[in-house]
């Protein structure tokens, strides 16, 4: 097992996009999100498989694990302003795409296949103009054959710091990746989408980890010491309860977007209920000299230990706990709410009657544009507004959700009538989520993913940049079977 359709390259690949194959380039000014001087970062990226022992020494290595740069999550740093101009290699043996998960960068860059490009086949180049306008917390992934890809370990962290922030006296900091591997006895993958898991809660990984091991990470940290704890769902369908056995603790940010802070205990149940592809900082006070805090995911029947991490005396003094905020980024665009339009979406079951939307006018650059079978399934469960995304055998790219002005503030009521939580993304924005028909007293925050519980429905608002822009749940297996759909914004 490989990829379920990584052997069809070519013909349904050709003809999706009038776009040169090798470059999103080049970049109109008015999509840019940074001045043209800006400082520019060249980087290399290499997508490639290989051998890692995940299981641990001394059972079976697992072969075609999928890793950008030969380190599976690697994780990259940069600054705030900078603009990476990243030169990305396909060695895999499947066709892929590079998306930058939550980074406002113009959508020429947004690894799309087929709307913002066509997927790279593999041996083949591409090269991508990666702005990065405002600090946070953010990764990136193929959006191309992603549930196959994802899981089999294709994410890598993208830490955007702001100078700022190194005024924050943190003591350390501790990166949390909550990735389940997909594992038979034999240590090799098993096959990542299944009908039931799809048209349910999503196929769970048969092996729990953390930062890709199966041993929950023990960390060093000064006693009475501040920790910055930076988790993130890079699963493809797990959903956690983040939650610490310490009072002392506070949220700090959400998907990177700092807020005011939160004391944990003070949220609902004193967990943070996050779903793929969301992020969260925290901020822990360590007790004193050999004392623990653990970190868990409370979801599981048993609490899923996540990280332990271990005070070290270094001649700190015990004080009371005060949260250390994070400095607000005022960069990002804001909805202006006295004026915003309202959008109602609804989260359904493919179930019954799909709309059959009118094709895009054959003029239109993407009229053309197939839903190529490298890139989603072929089961459809799931809809937007009774639309699925290449519901069945048409394989032509549905027509937006909803055609939005650039510049112009939109409210999004996202309802969810299935029985799943759905965490939906939208692509090139961060959007404030206002409320919730369900979660009461939890403090507005700015976000790119959101989760939605069933029976629940959530406001969102988020102020319109030009673009082709997708719309999709990140359990993604929902995505690839119908929970997608996009937005043209001009
Ligand atoms: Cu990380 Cu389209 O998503
Ligand atoms: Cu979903």
């Amino acid at each position: 097992m490989i990829s379920r359709r990584g052997f069809v390259l070519g013909g349904a690949a050709a003809g999706t996009l009038a776009l040169s194959p090798s470059a999103a380039g080049p970049m109109p000014r008015s999509l840019d999100t940074l001045p043209a001087d800006a400082p520019v970062r060249p980087f290399s990226l290499l997508a490639k498989e290989m051998e890692v022992p995940l299981l641990g020494a001394g059972k079976p290595a697992t072969r075609h694990v999928c890793a950008y740069n030969g380190t599976p999550l690697l994780r990259v740093r940069a600054r705030r302003g900078t603009r990476l101009k990243v030169d990305f290699r396909n060695q895999l043996p499947d066709p892929t795409t590079v998306h930058w998960h939550g980074v406002r960068v113009p959508y020429l860059s947004d690894g799309v296949a087929p709307i913002t490009q066509e997927p790279i086949p593999p041996g083949a180049s591409f090269a991508y103009d990666v702005p990065l306008p405002d600090p946070g917390f953010y990764f990136f992934h193929p959006h191309c054959d992603e549930t196959g890809q994802v899981g089999r370990g294709l994410v890598a962290l993208l830490l955007v710091d702001d100078p700022a922030e190194e005024k924050v006296p943190f003591d350390l900091e501790h990166v949390i990746v909550v990735k389940d591997w997909r594992l038979g006895e034999d240590g090799q993958f098993l096959d990542m989408f299944t009908n039931d898991g799809a048209a349910t809660a999503g196929t769970f990984g048969t092996v729990r980890a953390t930062n890709g091991r199966v041993l929950p990470p023990r960390v060093a940290a000064p006693a009475y010491g501040d920790v910055r704890v930076r988790a993130i769902v890079a699963d493809s369908t797990r959903v956690i309860d983040f939650g610490c056995d310490t009072e002392d603790a506070a949220i700090l940010a959400c998907d990177g977007q700092a807020i005011p802070p939160v004391r944990l205990d003070k949220v609902p149940d004193g967990v943070w209920r996050m779903g793929p592809a969301q992020r969260l900082d925290v901020h822990v006070r360590m007790p004193g000299p050999g004392a623990e805090v653990k970190i868990y995911d409370y979801r599981t029947a048993e609490p899923y230990l996540l990280t332990t991490l271990v005070a070290v005396d270094k001649g700190k003094k015990k004080r009371p706990f005060k949260p250390l905020a994070l400095p607000i980024a005022k960069e990002v665009p804001q909805a202006d709410l006295t004026r915003a339009k309202r959008l109602d979406f609804l989260v359904q079951t493919a179930a019954g009657a799909i709309a059959v939307a009118p094709p895009l006018p054959p003029g239109d650059p993407l009229a053309k544009a197939l839903i190529d079978s490298l890139c989603v399934g072929d089961k459809t469960f799931w809809a937007i507004n009774r639309n699925s995304w290449g519901a069945g055998a048409d394989l032509r790219l549905p027509p937006p959700l909803d055609e939005l002005h650039d510049g112009e503030s939109y409210v999004l009521s996202i309802a969810n009538v299935t029985k799943h939580p759905h965490p939906m993304h939208l692509h090139g924005h961060i959007f404030r989520v206002l409320s919730s028909s369900r979660k009461k007293g939890v403090p507005q925050y700015l976000a790119d993913t959101v989760l939605v519980e069933p029976n629940e429905s959530v406001e969102i608002a988020f102020k319109a940049t030009s673009g082709d822009w997708v719309f999709h749940c990140h359990i993604l297996e929902h995505m690839d079977s119908g929970l997608m759909g996009w937005f043209r914004i001009t």
